[in-house]
């Protein structure tokens, strides 16, 4: 999907059939132009939008086909809502809402952007988080849809891949909307690999497709077995040992301030479990596909820095993956197994399918022992438990330090993914207290199972700010939303962006 930015005049896209779009605010108000538009069509424009109880509320559209007195096929409005309500989530969201409209309807399209008076945002300002919001909704995911292939070659449909901007200051738009492009690229290419299934993205081929992020400028190094042994990750190679499939950790290193003062870097920590069958604990058969997405934290943290990257953030970041497959077999691990993790703490293994937390013990680990971060932030869809407190709404925030729990929080409603905090405290660590080990990996059925999973993370991570978001409830979206299209949401990636640029970029 290409946008561009131009002057907004009538002339260049009325003389041709074509698609048009135009912004219309809140009491079926049109700008300038939208009124010249009417003008032009003979009233259409109202009447259509009288006879459609139309009237410019946030994301309502409305399409009329082939009006009279301009060759266009289509006039597409798109409704903005009052000049308060305007931000740049609604924005965005209009530009999801408008490439829905459009997507079927031609492969190119303009839209037309005038504001209503008292708006926040400028013209050109609202031109950019509007291709943002399209952009992210024009994600899909069907390379393995081949017959749908073959007949779009016979009867080719349209698909929209262009939009054109008219807008006051196209320039500075096109240049504000440079970054903004990156970071989809960056969202994109995580759900991509959230979306490819476990046959396809296992620890080993996840592994090497982060070596494409080398082209943004993140170093690339990839820890195999025998170095995972070497660094005394038991517990991690406890999960991976039932599966054909062997571990690997990557670690994604990027320094873009590097004449900082402070030179210690932000770690981001992804799980990574390409395909969570729970073990010898093993799940049931109904849904069991979707833990193909078990993997989506390590996603996010690979979309985190191949953003970072790309858009060159003056920061410097590392990202640790644990990606293993939690198969059950003849090598797998027993229920009562113990592990030692590389904090040397051992670990009873009570149920083979809390094996997330088995994973995020040594990469926490190793991302606090080896890079002395200033803080931590892992990534997990951790427990089913978190859906039943959050549902799909919000993802669940864990931290043992205020201050970053509440950037956090800011950064995710800024960008529409909100975070909600649970608590923390010893009484829940209690829980984890094992007879025959330093802790076992699941709580002795009080309940709160993702406040316990946080509890258990909390043992790996020492004196540095640390935040756990529990993203099972976020990462897959069941439904279309404005910007998430169904499917991987790649959720984190543009909070984490956002976190990054507002309270941590020199
Ligand atoms: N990957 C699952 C959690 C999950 C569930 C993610 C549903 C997405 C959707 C995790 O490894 C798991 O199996 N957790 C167990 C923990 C329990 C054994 C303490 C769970 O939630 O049941
Ligand atoms: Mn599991
Ligand atoms: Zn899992």
């Amino acid at each position: 999907m290409k946008f561009s930015f131009a002057k907004p005049s009538l002339a260049s896209v009325l003389g041709k059939p074509g698609i048009l779009a135009i912004t219309v605010a809140n009491d079926r108000s049109l700008g300038a132009l939208g009124q010249e538009l009417d003008q032009k069509t003979g009233g259409a424009l109202t009447r259509a939008m009288a006879a459609a109880r139309f009237s410019g509320k946030k994301d309502e559209t409305l399409t009329l086909l082939a009006p009279a007195g301009v060759e266009l096929e289509r006039v597409v409005l798109i409704g903005v809502g009052k000049a308060e309500e305007i931000t740049d989530l609604s924005l965005q969201s209009q530009g999801g809402t408008l490439f829905a409209t459009l997507d079927k309807a031609g492969d190119e399209a303009s839209l037309l952007v005038e504001l209503p008076e008292g708006a926040a945002l400028d013209g050109a300002a609202a031109a950019v988080e509007i291709a943002f919001g399209a952009r992210l909704r024009s994600y899909k995911f069907d390379k393995y849809k081949t017959n749908d292939k073959k007949a779009e070659k016979k009867e080719p449909k349209p698909a929209l891949d262009r939009l054109t901007l008219l807008v006051e200051g196209a320039d500075e738009a096109k240049k504000a909307y440079g970054p903004r492009d990156k970071v989809a690229d960056a969202i994109f290419f995580a759900r991509d690999l959230v979306s490819e299934p476990a046959n396809v993205i296992y620890p080993e081929s996840l592994a090497d497709k982060t070596k494409e992020l080398e082209s943004v400028g993140v170093e690339v190094e990839i820890l195999e077995p025998k170095k995972l042994r070497k660094l005394g990750m038991g517990a991690l190679l406890g999960v991976a040992q039932g599966s054909a499939n062997e571990a690997r950790v990557v670690v994604l290193r990027y320094n873009g301030n590097g004449d900082g003062e402070d030179q210690r870097p932000l770690a981001f920590i992804g799980k990574g479990v390409t395909f969570d069958t729970g073990g010898i604990s093993i799940k049931g058969a109904a849904g069991m596909e979707d833990m193909k997405w078990d993997m989506g934290g390590s996603a996010t943290v690979v979309g985190t820095l191949y953003a970072l990257a790309a858009r060159k953030a003056k920061v410097n970041a590392v990202g640790i993956i644990g990606l293993v497959e939690n198969m059950p077999s003849g090598t797998a691990q027993r229920p009562g197994d113990i592990v030692t993790s590389m904090s040397g703490q051992t670990i009873e293994v009570i149920n083979t399918d809390a094996e997330g937390r088995l994973v995020l013990a040594d990469c926490l680990w190793y991302a606090q022992d080896v890079f002395k971060p200033k803080l931590m932030i892992d990534l997990a869809t951790l427990t089913g438990a978190i859906i039943v407190a959050l549902g799909h709404e919000h993802a669940g925030l864990f931290a043992n330090n205020d201050e970053l729990a509440q950037n956090l929080t800011a950064a995710g409603l800024k960008v529409g993914q909100p975070l909600w905090r649970l608590p923390m405290n010893d009484a829940y660590d209690k829980e984890i207290e094992s007879p025959a080990a330093d802790m076992k990996n699941v709580g002795s059925g009080g309940g709160a199972g993702s406040i316990v999973g946080a509890q258990f993370l909390k043992r790996f991570v020492n004196d540095v700010p640390w935040a756990h978001i529990d993203i099972a409830g976020v990462a897959w979206a069941k439904k279309d939303s404005a910007t998430v299209p169904k499917g991987a949401s790649a959720f984190g990636v543009r909070l984490l962006d956002r976190f990054v640029a507002e309270f941590h970029e020199a």
